[in-house]
């Protein structure tokens, strides 16, 4: 095994994991998901397939189907495809996806998303979805010539690289991508003001840049990590797209360090997970400007009351010195409502990497987890 070893030293490089690696990789991935795909006018035609025009001109609904980190980018992407091209979005786990009779509305797009593109329960869901009627399938997908993408109609590949990690990162952050430039592309199709469309086109080019700037929280982060090697439980808040995130944070949490965690909506905070909320629970919480912090914020003020450890995760230009008290806050250039999500989950993997190494767990391999789950 000695040539083993060493050649997996030489692949990591100067990183210990293969997770912190691919965490640090996030901003060279997300500038080759663009790569070729936009321009200084916008999307560049073709990019889904020569087929694609007249299905995404058609395209009036879409259900996306996935598992896991790839379920929750789904997550993000109803927000985006709702908001920028008015299309009802539905978003489910294809576990239950492919057992339930699934109402599909005339010209819905079936949208398989996966890492691997061999998830058994996606590529079963994306097989049933030919019997029910869909205008056509697309795939986000990391594998060229994986069995999701050879049997899609359509289909934007991630180009991450190989995540060897079994904790998804990178996965993530270039399906994000490629979904807005879908939301970006499908927004156009449906009438998106040309000056607004512009505008989410040049944000998106940029969100290697602010990757990068949210990958220097390290140091800080570190420091946090500190709060949660003794918890047994911790709690992930968001609203709007960054409860996703939340989702993915607590998701990422539960896989490595074996932390218990739970993701909620900030608003569902006084029906239920509020009466967890002590001095053994830390709180996360996402924050970035926009039309919700203040409301976010009165959520968080309830959790100081009971006595939770809140470590906050703050855009730059959030208001948050008003009596908000926290144990910490992190800082990060969001950069703007669309690429928000992507920019915050960061600061969210770093979280959970560091926590894992602290607590000593085999952050590459967590007990239990297959990188790709290709049995039922
Ligand atoms: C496993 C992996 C996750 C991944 C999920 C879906 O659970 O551990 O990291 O998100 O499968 O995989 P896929 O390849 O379909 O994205």
């Amino acid at each position: 095994h000695e040539s083993e070893i060493s050649a997996d030293s030489v692949e990591r490089g100067e990183y210990r994991h293969y997770m912190q690696k691919e965490i640090f990789e996030q901003p060279r991935a997300v500038a080759d998901t663009l790569e070729g795909r936009i321009g200084p006018h916008g999307v560049l035609p073709n990019i889904f397939g020569i087929d694609a025009d007249p299905i995404l001109d058609k395209t009036r609904g879409i259900h996306v189907v996935a598992c896991g980190t790839s379920y929750h980018a789904g997550m993000v992407a109803k927000y985006w495809i709702e908001q920028l091209a008015r299309i009802p979005v539905v978003v489910e786990v294809a576990s239950e996806y492919r057992y339930r009779d699934v109402v599909v509305p005339e010209d819905t797009l079936f949208v398989a998303v996966s890492q691997s593109g061999e998830t058994a329960d996606t590529l079963a869901a994306m097989r049933e979805s030919r019997r029910r009627g869909y205008l056509a399938t697309f795939a986000i997908c990391n594998v060229p010539e994986s069995s999701v993408v050879r049997e899609s109609d359509l289909r934007l590949m991630t180009r991450a690289g190989p995540e060897i990690g079994v904790a998804s990162t990178k996965a993530f952050t270039t399906q994000l991508t490629a979904f807005a430039l879908l939301a970006l592309d499908l927004g156009r199709r449906r009438g998106l003001n040309e000056a607004d469309y512009l505008q989410h086109c040049k944000e998106l080019q940029s969100l290697p840049r602010y990757i990068e700037n949210a990958l220097k929280t390290e140091p800080q982060i570190l420091a946090i990590a500190d709060h949660f090697i003794a918890k047994q439980h911790a709690l992930f808040l968001g609203r709007g797209a960054q409860f996703p995130v939340a989702l993915e944070g607590s998701l990422k949490l539960k896989e490595i360090s074996y932390i218990h965690a739970e993701a909620y909506p900030a608003g569902e905070l006084k029906h239920g997970p509020l009466a967890l909320v002590d001095e053994n629970m830390p709180i996360v919480a996402v924050a970035p400007n926009g039309p919700l912090l203040d409301k976010l914020k009165s959520n968080l003020q309830e959790v100081r009351a009971r006595g939770g450890e809140l470590i906050v995760f703050a855009d730059e230009r959030a208001e948050m010195e008003d009596g908000t008290e926290h144990v910490a806050m992190v800082r990060v250039d969001g950069g703007g409502d669309l690429i928000a999500p992507a920019v915050f989950t960061i600061p969210m993997q770093l979280l959970a990497y560091h926590v894992a190494v602290q607590r000593g767990t085999d952050v590459d391999q967590p007990r239990n987890l297959a990188k790709s789950v290709t049995v039922e």
